[in-house]
């Protein structure tokens, strides 16, 4: 009697102690205080009418794009963001011979040294040499940029989340933050020196907007949008960060074809061997 008492009681206590473990999470939201209110930023990016070329299993390089997309980098985006995985030797794959890398290499300037004083100074890159930082540190690069080093792009592309795509909607998402909710809390402004985006993972961004209808004049004539510049910039940023994707999709072509060849010769060769031994029916 006393037994099954003391195990009714237990039982309840464990179901009280369960309960009040239940409720806690909501007890301890009841009693914080709000959160402010804020901007969640956008995870659906956007992308280009038709997608990119080189995406999708059949996807190939399109290497008008990747110039006119180097282009970009070099006129526009070199003048924050370094890009030091790549050589410019790399630019051969976009279709480059080898006398246009050096003369391409020759102009950009690399740190070296004075060869009379030794003093530091710079020199015409080489085709060896990889891409320089547009700032000498990363003092003088958040000096220059309220605050805010601007990252190598070199890999930025697989860096973050659906990074194509998202480099492509980063570029294209400068807006503005709703009157309706700028008017109902000052939580909603956008700080001084920073640009609303709603791509950015905390919606203001230190990089001003960048890509402004005709900013350049592309050598081969394409009409210089700014979806058309980010659309470049973006597939050249593919390329930086994986040179070999192509490769990888085509190899992977050969390689199914190569196992259904195997998979049939197995077969056969498992049909000829026990060809003889088959049980006979009687
Ligand atoms: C005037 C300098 C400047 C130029 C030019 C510039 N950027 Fe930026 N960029 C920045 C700064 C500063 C940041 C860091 C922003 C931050 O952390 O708030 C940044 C960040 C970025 C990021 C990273 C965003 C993230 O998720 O962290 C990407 C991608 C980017 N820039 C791409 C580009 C491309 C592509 C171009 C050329 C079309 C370009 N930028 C031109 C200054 C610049």
């Amino acid at each position: 009697m006393t037994i099954r008492l003391a195990s009714i009681i237990v039982g309840l206590a464990l179901t009280a102690v369960l309960v009040l473990w239940s409720l806690a999470p909501g007890l301890l939201n009841f009693a914080l205080p709000e959160d402010p209110p804020y901007y969640a930023y956008q995870e659906e990016n956007i992308q280009p009418a038709g997608g990119f070329v080189f995406e999708g299993p059949l996807g190939t390089w399109d290497e008008q794009q990747l110039q006119r997309g180097y282009q970009v980098y070099k006129e526009v985006c070199s003048a924050c963001h370094s890009l030091k995985y790549v050589a410019f030797r790399n630019l051969e794959q976009l279709g480059y011979n080898e006398a246009e890398v050096r003369a391409e290499a020759a102009n950009w300037n690399v740190p070296g040294i004075d060869p009379l004083t030794g003093e530091a100074t710079t020199r015409p890159a080489t085709p060896t040499d990889y891409f320089p930082s547009p700032y000498p540190n990363d003092v003088a690069a958040r000096a220059a940029n309220n605050n805010a080093i601007p990252p190598d792009l070199s890999l930025m592309t697989k860096a973050r989340k659906d990074g194509t795509h998202y480099v492509y909607s980063l570029l294209l998402g400068y807006n503005e933050p709703d009157p309706e909710d700028v008017a109902k809390s000052p939580d909603f402004e956008t700080p001084a020196g920073l640009y609303f985006n709603e791509y950015f993972y905390n919606i203001n961004i230190a990089m001003p907007p960048q890509l402004y209808p005709d900013l350049i004049t592309y050598s081969d004539g394409t009409e210089a949008t700014p979806e058309q510049m980010a659309e470049d910039v973006t597939a050249f940023l593919t390329w930086t960060a994986e040179p070999s994707l192509v490769e990888r999709k085509q190899t992977g072509w050969f390689v199914i074809g190569f196992l259904f060849f195997a998979t049939i010769l197995a077969f056969l060769s498992y049909k000829q061997v026990w060809a003889g031994l088959k049980p006979k029916k009687t």
